[in-house]
């Protein structure tokens, strides 16, 4: 890749190609589905938010492969159903239940638009269809994407995470609460990794790079979150800000202090870009996407 690549334009391409792919993968769902629930499916999931897991999912296809488009629709299939799983996470962490919250990607909250019953059946819904799509074709490779996405996504992954979050023993201490910040975000994001090292074709050293790449960037992501929820505003972010506090939520601002916060997620980001170097010798987009991690405003 060459040197002083800029991330700005191909992101945007990149978001846009995102966008077309769920729009394309939701539209098949429209004629079985009852329309209510598909307004809520569609709701949450289009024209909206960074896209983050499926574009590192098609990059680290396009890395590993060696390849544009690498991976081909087994990769793009696992991308779309990383952003399933995302996007039912945010329907129900924004739930009264949870973090109650009533913005989301700019908008009125899911359970605001459609009430909290079908709010918990779209967000069931995306979560269930995630699995049949990463699964819905014959190449042997997708038993592997299935697994990897249920690791992340389950009781040891994402859920646990949340699990650890709403715990109202917890100790507040920082090893706990990174613990919490690997499991609620980063094994997600590490599987959005993983899954593109596997669709790329990759093998046990592709997914170990990807496996190191994706824990840091997915731990500093969870803490770049926190330190926007302190620094940014609700118009910015397009979902509400203070509200770690207001919900007595653990984070790494209140536990470190914001300067040792960004300290630590900047030191994650680079044992991110160490880990990718040998996969991306030049300056390419795996390095610009976990550098954008922790520089994002949004
Ligand atoms: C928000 O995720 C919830 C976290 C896991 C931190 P994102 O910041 O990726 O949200 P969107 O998808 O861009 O809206
Ligand atoms: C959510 O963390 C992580 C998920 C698995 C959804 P937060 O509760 O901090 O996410 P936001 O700030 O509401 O997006
Ligand atoms: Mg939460
Ligand atoms: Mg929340
Ligand atoms: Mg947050």
């Amino acid at each position: 890749m060459a040197e002083g690549f800029s991330l700005e334009g191909w992101l945007a391409a990149q978001k846009a190609r995102v966008e077309a792919l769920l729009a394309n993968r939701l539209e098949r769902l429209r004629a079985q589905t009852p329309p209510r629930l598909f307004e809520a499916m569609g709701y949450s999931l289009l024209d909206g938010g960074k896209r983050l897991r499926p574009v590192l999912c098609l990059a680290f296809a396009e890395a590993v492969s060696g390849q544009t488009g690498g991976g081909g629709a087994v990769a793009e299939d696992a991308a779309c159903a990383l952003e399933y799983v995302h996007t039912y996470s945010l329907v129900h962490d924004d739930l009264p239940a949870m973090d109650d919250d009533a913005l989301r990607r700019g908008r009125p909250t899911n359970h605001k638009v459609y009430g909290e019953a079908l709010a918990i059946l779209a967000g069931d819904a995306l979560l269930t269809e995630a699995f049949a799509l990463a699964a819905g074709g014959s190449e042997p490779v997708r038993a592997a994407l299935v697994l990897e996405l249920a690791r992340g996504a389950g009781a040891a992954g994402m859920v646990g995470g949340q699990v650890l979050d709403i715990a109202e023993d917890r100790p507040a201490a920082l090893d706990y609460l990174t613990r919490l910040h690997r499991l609620k975000t980063g094994a997600l994001i590490r599987a959005a990794c993983r899954m593109g090292a596997v669709a790329g074709g990759g093998g046990a050293r592709e997914l170990e790079i990807a496996d190191r790449y994706g824990d840091a960037v997915g731990l500093a992501f969870q803490i770049a979150d926190d330190v926007l929820d302190v620094t940014a505003t609700a118009a910015e972010l397009g979902k509400p800000t203070g509200a770690d506090a207001a919900a007595g939520r653990f984070t790494y601002p209140a536990v470190v202090g914001l300067e040792r916060a960004r300290q630590l997620a900047q030191e994650e980001i680079s044992r991110a870009l160490s880990a990718v170097k040998p996969l991306e010798p030049g300056d390419g987009p795996l390095a610009a996407l976990a550098r954008y991690a922790v520089e994002r405003t949004v």
